[in-house]
């Protein structure tokens, strides 16, 4: 098996088409965080910036970090102050009211060091609020990815995290976050356009991009998937599971 960079190269106008609908349901996260005008708060996996321009209307400072060179380009086009960070390292000290994240962390897969480097972040009283993929997201479609590959002979890979909510309740409390609400909710989401775009667009780490069995396996993947996902119309929908939660820190300021 030779070396395989499974690393997600992101595309903000393929993301643009077709992944709009990641920041457009990113409402009720941002609801839970409640952003009151005035605080600090790190957008964490900011993507292309546009859920952190909610957080700015609110009247919120915000910095917002990203893995990705391209998506920080896209957040710094529209005046957010944006840099690159990896999740895993973050590099701040105790400066935030809040830190927020929709549809990120499951691209972390070192969730130990994402919650320690929050809670490094916060200020005593701060708050994380997310939204991520949990136990179940997408997993047909991570079956069928995982069935083709093994029809090649590929080694397994898995970008993606999706934890239940026992498991990070118990990181969370781990690093001394009290965790008020954590929950699991199915979210079937409708797709703007073919299975195809999703794959392209999340899907890159397990389709071999650069060979040829690329389009082969879409199609295979796509064909497998059709009569559970897609209806009479042609119309889409993948099996989303969120994980949402708030840790509160909890210093010890004795
Ligand atoms: C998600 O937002 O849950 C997700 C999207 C694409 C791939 C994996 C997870």
């Amino acid at each position: 098996m030779s070396e395989e960079n499974i690393a997600t190269q992101w595309d903000p106008v393929g993301y643009d088409q077709n992944a709009r609908f990641v920041s457009d349901l990113g409402e009720p996260v941002l609801q839970l965080l409640n952003p009151k005008s005035g605080e600090t708060v790190l957008d964490l996996g900011c993507g292309d910036g546009e859920l952190t321009l909610k957080l700015i209307d609110a009247g919120c400072h915000v910095i917002a970090v990203d893995s990705s060179p391209a998506m920080v380009e896209s957040s710094l086009a529209k005046g957010i102050n944006a840099r690159v960070m990896d999740g895993q390292h973050l590099e701040f000290e105790g400066v935030f009211d809040a830190v927020f994240s929709n549809a990120a962390l499951h691209w972390m897969t070192q969730p130990r060091e994402v919650i320690a480097g929050v809670r490094r972040a916060l200020k005593p009283t701060g708050r994380f609020v997310a939204e991520m993929g949990g136990q179940g997201n997408v997993v047909s479609v991570l079956a069928a990815l995982t069935k083709a590959r093994q029809r090649r002979g590929l080694a397994p890979v898995n970008p993606w995290y999706f934890p239940s909510v026992e498991e990070y309740r118990q990181l969370l409390e781990e690093a001394g976050f009290q965790v008020p609400v954590i929950q699991l909710i199915p979210r079937p989401t409708a797709l703007p356009g073919e299975l195809r775009g999703w794959l392209e667009t999340f899907a890159g780490s397990f389709l071999n991009t650069a060979s040829a069995e690329c389009e082969e396996m879409i199609a295979e993947i796509a064909e497998e998937l059709a009569p559970t996902l897609r209806d009479d119309s042609g119309k889409w929908t993948v099996d989303y599971v969120r994980l949402r939660f708030m840790g509160c820190n909890s210093f010890d300021l004795r």
